[in-house]
């Protein structure tokens, strides 16, 4: 059993960092588009077997330290009642998004479990599998909240910003049945044996620092308090919010803005991962592996430190690419 990932979660890890790459599994593979042929994404979301069929396919072909459940965000808002379509080149959409604040009346976490039954034999099937640790993950409420109040990926989250500040009443209960639904979808997760989670707040970044404290630290602190696994926290604009978010107990994982060692200074005991700029995977195979050195080296013998990208994996991203990144990570010497 290969546990570098918990160790690191743990400051612990004595031995080269883990890596596993957020969206590991995806288009840039092959063999994830031949399957996209025979089944929609949501049919791949909502089977088991197809579940468990594809968070093996990254480790099988590039032998990743770490495995993350393939599964959505957005699978807390269907469970909840919220009717999400996913189209080729729009990304999701919800038709019954809320209109107003006080239509989340009409929605509640009563049958989110049943909602998500697909994921617990999924999660059971795998860790019989797997060598490896197993990530559960969910949306952070935040981004949840955007997603059914927009409807849609949205840059500004207009609708969502001006609820937060002419209606914060309203907007609180939004976040707090969210928090409650990602809470129970991060415990059913756990409880069917994933060993640590992220939470993925990619909208966060739009929101003042006030607001930034109030709808994403305060939630964030409570989730933290209710599970019993480790819990790394995602958001653009973690480099610069990193010293904010560190309080809350979760790990960070450390968007590519500012060198990683610089966050490491400021933040000495919390366990970190990233933070490569995606967009380097498309550099010539010599010139993306001296960027993953200076990365390994700015972060050498750090017992809390995962390697990773600053955000999601893009889909034209070549394959040979992601193979040179994971054997510099493996080959990296820990005593050199
Ligand atoms: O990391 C993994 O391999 C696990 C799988 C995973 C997916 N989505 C699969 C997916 C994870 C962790 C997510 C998280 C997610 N989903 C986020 C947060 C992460 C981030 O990048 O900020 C967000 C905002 C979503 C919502 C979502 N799902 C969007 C905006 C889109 C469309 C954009 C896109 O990349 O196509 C999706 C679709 C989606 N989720 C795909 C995959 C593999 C592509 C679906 C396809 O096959 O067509």
């Amino acid at each position: 059993m290969n546990t570098s990932l918990l160790e690191a979660l743990n400051f612990q890890n004595h031995s080269r960092p883990p890596v596993w790459l957020m969206r590991q599994a995806g288009r840039y593979m092959p063999s994830y588009q031949a399957l996209r042929k025979k089944y929609s994404f949501l049919q791949i979301c909502h089977e088991p077997e197809l579940i468990h069929q594809v968070t093996l396919l990254p480790i099988k072909e590039f032998n990743f330290d770490a495995a993350i459940l393939f599964s959505d965000i957005l699978m807390i808002p269907e469970a909840l009642g919220f009717k999400v379509r996913f189209e080729d080149h729009s990304g999701p959409l919800i038709d019954n998004h809320l209109k107003a604040p006080h239509e989340i009346n009409h929605f509640s976490t009563e049958h989110l479990r049943e909602g998500l039954n697909f994921l617990p034999p999924a999660i059971r099937e795998l860790k019989k599998t797997l060598s490896i640790p197993l990530l559960g993950f969910a949306g952070a409420p935040f981004t949840l909240a955007s997603y059914i109040i927009e409807g849609k990926t949205s840059r500004e989250l207009k609708t969502t910003k001006r609820w937060a500040y002419e209606d914060s009443n309203g907007f609180e209960r939004i976040l707090a049945l969210l928090e409650e639904a990602v809470i129970q979808s991060l415990k059913l997760q756990i409880d069917s044996g994933c060993d640590a989670v992220q939470l993925f707040d990619s909208w966060a970044h739009v929101l003042t620092q006030e607001h930034f404290t109030k709808w994403c630290l305060k939630p964030l602190t409570r989730i933290v308090q209710a599970l019993n696994k480790p819990l790394i926290y995602f958001c653009r604009g973690s480099s610069y919010r990193a010293t904010m978010i560190a309080p809350t107990g979760a790990s960070v994982s450390v968007d590519w803005t500012h060198p990683i060692d610089s966050v490491r200074k400021l933040l000495p005991t919390t366990p970190l991962q990233g933070n490569l700029d995606p967009e380097a995977l498309y550099l010539p195979k010599e010139k993306l592996i001296a960027e993953v050195q200076k990365i390994l080296h700015s972060m050498h013998h750090d017992p809390g430190y995962i390697f990773n990208l600053g955000h999601g994996i893009l889909p034209e991203t070549p394959y040979e690419n992601v193979q040179a990144l994971v054997s510099t990570v493996h080959n990296y010497s820990s005593k050199a």
